[in-house]
């Protein structure tokens, strides 16, 4: 497995690599890694020759200078774990390289990106479509796996590569899940004990909803109530959204469909989590 952490030479390398026809997936990532990208790089390693992942706490992107201050970072076990999944190449660019400064040229992201996580964390995927856009230019990569657990990222992503004609397939995955249902989070980790405790229930209002959908309530109203019933009942939750969206524009829908999705945030403690899932089920 080759780390670099040069973007200029990142670029060379994989110039080369595309002249000798060989294909890249691309997985980009924050550190701080677990099964969750695991499964990614398992993804990539099916459909691509070179299985490229990129390792780079994004600044840019927090809102919230604590969040960014407290967001974990294990360079050195994240290493282990691609180097054990079978990765080639590594890229770990500075913050220097990555965002010279001054910093004077950001994408700017509407529509689909200004609701949901753009209400709670205003600008920060105009950070994630920024810094996504300049791995694709540094690496090339003919396809670039996200996770579906971040759903409204992979939305921006995919409208990004669409409007900016980037020659990029950008491939969905499933999200990985503790046994008790938990999405796989770098966040986790940051949960005190009793919070870990109640997380799972995120989970649980999700596929309460799925159920009353499947009992046949087909209307947004009826299945946030199915929601809010369930987070409701766990104490010192607070709720940031629990709603049912259309998939590609994220507004609110009023009768479902069985690709309409459940979206969820709550805060527990100084942690916030998301999750989601297609009404009719992943
Ligand atoms: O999902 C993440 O980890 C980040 O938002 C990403 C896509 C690596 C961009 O910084």
């Amino acid at each position: 497995m080759q780390v670099v952490e040069d973007i200029y030479e990142a670029q060379k390398t994989f110039e080369e690599l595309r002249q000798q026809g060989r294909s890249v997936g691309l997985v980009p990532t924050m550190g701080s890694l677990h099964k969750g990208h695991v499964s990614l790089v398992e993804r990539a390693r099916l459909r691509c020759d070179v299985v490229a992942v990129s390792i780079f706490v994004n600044a840019i992107q927090f809102n919230d200078v604590n969040d960014h201050r407290q967001y974990p970072r294990s360079t050195e076990a994240d290493l282990a774990m691609l180097a054990s999944a079978g990765v080639d190449f590594v890229l770990l660019p500075t913050d220097e390289q990555m965002h010279p400064k001054p910093m004077n040229v950001l994408i700017t992201t509407s529509g689909a990106a200004e609701l949901l996580e753009g209400v709670h964390r205003p600008g920060h995927f105009d950070g994630v479509a920024t810094v996504v856009a300049k791995l694709f230019i540094i690496l090339g990569p003919g396809l670039a796996f996200f996770g579906e657990k971040d759903f409204q990222q992979l939305v921006v992503v995919r409208r990004m590569v669409s409007e900016l004609h980037f020659p990029v397939e950008v491939v969905g995955c499933p999200t990985v899940r503790e046994p008790d249902g938990l999405a796989m989070s770098s966040r986790n980790l940051r949960l005190a004990e009793a919070d870990r405790a109640k997380a799972p229930i995120v989970h649980r209002a999700i596929l309460a909803a799925r159920q009353a959908y499947a009992a046949g309530e087909t209307s947004g109203r009826g299945l946030i109530a199915a929601m809010y019933e369930i987070l409701s009942s766990v104490q010192d939750l607070v709720i940031d959204y629990a709603s049912v969206v259309d998939p590609q524009t994220l507004k609110d829908v009023d009768h479902v469909k069985p690709d309409s999705r459940l979206v969820v945030a709550v805060h527990l403690g100084s942690v916030r989590l998301i999750d989601n899932s297609a009404v009719g089920g992943d």
